[in-house]
């Protein structure tokens, strides 16, 4: 496994390469968990070299203390990259990132408006141009986000296709905890009492889909239902809950059978980002 800290040192390593191996590759910030895992056996079993990248990046952060604050765990991120076959790790410095600060940006399309867009203004402006540079520097064939992070893959399948990027776009499924909680860096964070809490979201979105699965079709009514689920638990504070149209994130009225339905909840200081597909019984 080779560890590449610049975007001139990944070019080199791209151009050594014999012939054009198909390169699949799993940008992440660190942090690896079994969601990452799971990307990364993908990347595996469909390309003949796998790269992961590793950069928290400063540009898709609205608040400059949660970049400080965000999990750095790079010995024990390369053992499981090593132990899962990686052939490239690219880790490159903000200073290698952003050698002039940022001056140039990527503008995310219309599926970045809803939702965390509301909430987090620039984060996906600062999503669109990190991805953009690792594209360019790693080059892949195929490139693997999880679907725990709807949206952003959403606004990366809309920006390759509007900027004409070669690379094919795969969204894995989430893992989940046991107790249905999905995996994410941020779970380490909860308080005791808020990690018991948390697996309602999961279980909200469940009930959703149960119901859509009987008949229900109004997307107000499904949002309604799992809000009111997750209202049980008085820990749990909404931020949004939203039925879109699974392919640009547009508000629908009804469910069609490309819907997804996004919740955001605080647990504290903590916001947990859950999705799940509704699919239409006939
Ligand atoms: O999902 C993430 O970890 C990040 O948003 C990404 C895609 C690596 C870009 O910094």
């Amino acid at each position: 496994m080779i560890l590449l800290t610049s975007p001139a040192e990944m070019h080199a390593w791209i151009r050594s390469l014999n012939g054009r191996p198909t390169i699949g590759f799993v940008p992440t910030m660190g942090a690896l968990h079994a969601g990452h895992e799971a990307l990364l056996q993908q990347s595996q079993s469909e390309n003949e070299a796998t790269v992961l990248s590793i950069f928290v990046n400063p540009t898709q952060f609205n608040v400059d203390a949660d970049f400080d604050a965000y999990p750095r765990t790079v010995d024990r991120d390369l053992r499981i990259a090593e132990h899962h076959g990686v052939d490239a790790v690219y880790m490159p410095s903000t200073e290698a990132m952003y050698p002039n600060g940022w001056r140039v940006f990527v503008e995310p399309g219309t599926a970045s408006d809803p939702m965390e867009g509301g909430g987090r203004p620039g984060h996906f402006r600062g999503v669109a141009t990190i991805v953009t540079k690792l594209f360019h520097a790693v080059q892949p064939h195929r490139a693997y986000f999880g679907k725990k992070d709807y949206q952003q893959l959403a606004v990366v399948k809309q920006m390759v296709a509007e900027l004409d990027m070669d690379i094919e776009i795969i969204g894995v499924d989430t893992i989940r905890h046991d107790d249905g909680l999905a995996m994410s860096s941020r779970n380490v964070r909860l308080s005791e009492q808020d990690r018991t809490a948390a697996p309602i979201i999961q279980k909200s979105l469940r009930e959703a889909r149960h119901a859509v699965a009987s008949g229900l079709t109004d997307a107000r009514d499904i949002e309604k239902l799992i809000s009111e689920t997750i209202g049980t638990e008085p820990r749990a504070k909404i931020e949004y809950v939203t039925v879109t149209r699974a392919r640009d994130l547009a508000r629908t009225e009804y469910i069609d059978e490309t819907s997804v339905v996004c919740v955001a909840v605080w647990f504290g200081d903590v916001r947990l980002i859950d999705n799940i597909e509704l699919h239409l019984p006939y």
